[in-house]
């Protein structure tokens, strides 16, 4: 058998690598990875090729950052070519970006039958790009994989037949399980030279938070009030630091001795800075889930979210983009009013294994 992984962008190297570490293992199946090159710069992808210990991708598109449609169009057209002529049996897609739907898109049209690793997971935001990524992906591939049970029934009231649905759990927490005693042991923070317990890590990079000015200020805010009772500890995106220095906020927070900025980090060393965390202030997915997984508290500054299962089993709670709502939450945090939370079903790092069985059964 051949299978053919589609990865673009930082979540999906996570969620590859248990895949192609599981694949490894088994000795009749062939793997090809194709990086689409949607993210590129060595700290957003190159280095977490190292890090989570997957080969080189085997032909990378070199796509690069465009608009959606442009972004989503070169995709379409430099892929085809590949997967025509590698014809795998498989083609598997992950997670919600551009290069899943794209990849989606044309290996079915090309009759290759396509699976979804963590599907039907729904915002219910059709303003999220996300949420339109997911919904194309899921209503064309053949294989479903879902993470948690909100994600089934989300695709069962779409109509999706029932056959190509599996609930097999969650593959970033495979890559968790597998990486946190290295996590733990390289105690990231004293790097920055911050107690650990103490401080309040934050990744905030959505286009709903950053690209507009009132917004980002009033985010930028809430991180200096935050900042006089717990040290912040922020890696900025691209596409935030971008905006930050657009708006004249970078000044704000380079100026602040208790914030510190750095540049993104590798996937190590921030597993390491969250094991250690008070807590996240986050916009990110997978956040969510790896702060449930460890029982840290969770403030996701979203209106909504698509993994519903983080909230109500886990330690994440939806606060809303706005400083006094920030401080609010972190005040109950203080108050030791949060919720320790459990693991959900199936996240248990088998999830890789499950999936490969299911297709090699398919
Ligand atoms: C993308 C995903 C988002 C995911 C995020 C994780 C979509 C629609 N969005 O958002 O779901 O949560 O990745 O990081 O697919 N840039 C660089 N270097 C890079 C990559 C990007 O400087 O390696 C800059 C470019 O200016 C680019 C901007 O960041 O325009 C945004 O990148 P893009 O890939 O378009 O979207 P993300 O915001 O990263």
């Amino acid at each position: 058998m051949h299978i053919l992984s589609v990865v673009g962008a930082r979540p999906n190297f996570v969620k590859i690598a248990p895949i192609a570490w599981e694949i490894s293992k088994r000795n009749n199946i062939q793997h090809t990875i194709i990086h689409t090159g949607q993210h590129y710069d060595a700290v957003m992808s190159e280095g977490f090729f190292k890090m989570l210990d997957i080969p080189e991708p085997d032909i990378n598109l070199g796509v690069g950052s465009d608009s959606h449609g442009i972004q989503t169009g070169k995709i379409m057209m430099e892929i085809e070519p590949v997967l025509h002529r590698i014809k795998p049996d498989w083609v598997i897609t992950v997670g919600d970006v551009n290069s899943t739907a794209a990849a989606s898109m044309v290996a079915v049209k090309l009759g290759i039958r396509t699976a979804h690793v963590e599907a039907g997971l729904r915002s219910g935001d059709r303003a999220m790009p996300e949420e339109i990524n997911r919904i194309v992906t899921d209503s064309i591939s053949d294989l479903l994989f879902v993470t948690e049970n909100a994600g089934e029934q989300n695709l069962l009231n779409e109509g999706v037949d029932p056959a190509k649905i599996k609930f097999v759990g969650n593959v970033m927490i495979d890559s968790l399980v597998r990486t946190l005693p290295k996590a733990v042991a390289l105690k990231a923070y004293e790097k920055f030279k911050i107690v650990p317990e103490s401080y309040v890590l934050v990744t905030i990079h959505r286009p709903s938070n950053v690209d507009d000015r009132r917004q980002l200020s009033d985010l930028v805010d809430a991180l200096i009030s935050i900042s006089r009772k717990s040290p912040v500890l922020f890696p900025v995106h691209p596409r935030t630091r971008q905006k930050l220095i657009e708006f004249s906020l970078m000044g704000d927070l380079r100026n602040n001795d208790r914030i510190i900025i750095t540049e993104p980090l590798d996937y190590l060393t921030f597993l390491s800075l969250v094991v250690k965390a008070r807590a996240l202030i986050t916009d990110s997915g997978g956040i969510q889930e790896e702060t449930t997984y460890l029982h840290i508290p969770c403030m996701t500054i979203r209106p909504n979210t698509e993994r519903p299962s983080t909230i109500t089993i886990g330690t994440n709670e939806l606060i809303k983009p706005n400083s006094k709502d920030i401080l609010k939450a972190f005040e109950r945090l203080e108050n030791g009013n949060w919720r320790e939370g459990e693991i959900p079903p199936l996240w248990d790092g088998k999830t890789a294994g499950r999936i490969v069985d299911v297709l090699l059964e398919n």
